[in-house]
């Protein structure tokens, strides 16, 4: 049992994600923690999964000491990876189940999300979610073209992406998510167009359009430093990104938040609450938590993870990293807040602080709109459309 913290509300929303670290191969690109060819674990890491959910289900790991009447309610379950679709369907419904049977949930508004890579789901394994519960899926596609995904050394063609989707609409998911890149070695604008258009074509409920980072310690990471890979450059990357936003704008998306578009009402409600600096509770290894303004996370390695919880010595599964003061508390909430297109409501603010953000944060604004990086429009704070290209600097503010 581990104690971080204490808190006096009585009731509280959370999102619960649980991070499934497995893939059929490691693309060229990605630093999530996933394992390749380590299948054998599976069955007793979800037995811990399923444990540890139960555990903080019951207050156990960890001590709500000072809050003991809090109630707990889950509005969203977000099933992540890795790849938890290469999972056999039986294990997603175990701990949906143990969710359900160890948590007050929101049923009414609940968004339960898992991804699905192409080429590891077929319509029994998506009907077996949909009976367990799972109403939204997030498909990691990233471009159209078969020759950029043989550079990102994705596993799957788009035809299978095709497959993937056609049956998920067949078995009746109403509420899809499809993943897009952009930056990518060998990537052209009009390779992204084609792209955005074929997806739109689709008309996903979502789209999210994440620019590629060169990770250390990923193949691209050393591809690049012996030239062997090439980047499109800043100036297109900045390009291929307007060009997305005008698509999916015209086409009817909302653009919320930097990389993320979605239908009217089909934002994800997973991401809005961690980037309105809701409360989570991450689960397997390597998952983050934020509970009583404490970040927490558990330990990376699976092995580990698992050795720890056989052996009783699983509170050496939690890192702490920090306990906000209110001071760092504020910053965070602004640079979450500006991440959304809508920015932060002053109110929001004032109602959750008590303090003025405008004379709080007098400096950093006066230079972030002297610099056409901020606008106060009203009672809102927000990024300008240079913002939008130079998040970076907006961020550094508020560190
Ligand atoms: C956590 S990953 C896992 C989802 C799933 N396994 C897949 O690959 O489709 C979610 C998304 O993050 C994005 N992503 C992962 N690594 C990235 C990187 N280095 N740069 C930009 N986007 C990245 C990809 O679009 C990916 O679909
Ligand atoms: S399938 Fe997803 S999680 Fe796995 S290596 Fe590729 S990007 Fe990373």
């Amino acid at each position: 049992m581990i104690n971080i913290g204490e808190n006096k509300m009585n009731k509280k929303n959370i999102g619960i994600y649980i991070h499934i670290p497995f893939c059929k191969k490691k693309c060229e690109y990605c630093d999530f923690k996933s394992y390749v060819g380590k299948e054998n674990l599976i069955d007793r890491y979800i037995k811990w999964v399923n444990h540890e959910l139960k555990e903080v289900g019951e207050g156990n790991k960890i001590d709500y000491e000072n809050n003991i009447d809090d109630l707990i309610i889950v509005k969203t379950i977000y099933i992540g990876g890795g790849t938890p679709s290469i999972l056999p369907p039986k294990y997603i419904s175990d701990i949906l189940r143990t969710v359900k049977e160890n948590y007050t949930i929101d049923n009414e508004n609940l968004e339960v999300t898992i991804e699905v890579n192409p080429g590891t789901v077929d319509e029994e394994k998506l009907m077996e979610y949909k009976k367990c519960g799972v109403n939204r899926l997030s498909i990691g596609l990233q471009a159209t073209q078969n020759r950029v995904l043989n550079v990102l050394g994705r596993i799957h063609t788009y035809n299978d992406f095709l497959v993937t989707y056609n049956s998920a609409r067949k078995i009746g998911f109403d509420n899809i998510n499809v993943d897009l890149m952009l930056g990518i070695p060998g990537q052209s604008l009009e390779d992204v167009q084609e792209s955005v258009e074929k997806i739109i074509k689709l008309s996903p409920e979502h789209i999210s359009t994440y620019s590629l980072i060169i990770e250390k310690g990923t193949p691209f990471y050393k591809k690049l430093e012996k030239n062997e890979i090439n980047l499109p450059g800043e100036e297109i990357e900045r390009k291929m990104y307007w060009l997305v936003k005008r698509k999916l704008e015209d086409a009817g998306y909302v653009h919320y938040e930097i990389s993320n578009f979605a239908k009217r009402g089909y934002e994800s409600k997973h991401n809005l609450a961690c980037w309105n600096q809701e409360e989570y509770v991450g689960v397997g290894a390597a998952a983050h938590s934020y509970t009583n303004n404490v970040r927490y996370s558990n330990i990376c390695e699976i092995e580990e993870y698992i050795n720890n919880y056989e052996n009783d010595m699983e509170t050496n599964n939690f890192e702490f990293h920090e306990k906000q003061t209110k001071d760092s508390k504020m910053k965070e909430f602004m640079m979450l807040g500006l991440r959304k297109i809508n920015g932060i409501k002053i109110q929001d603010f004032k109602n959750k602080f008590g303090e003025n953000p405008i004379y709080l944060y007098r400096k950093e604004l006066d230079k972030l709109v002297n610099e056409n990086l901020l606008e106060i429009d009203g009672d809102v704070i927000k990024l300008t459309e240079k913002g939008l290209d130079l998040a970076n600097l907006v961020w550094e503010e508020f560190v």
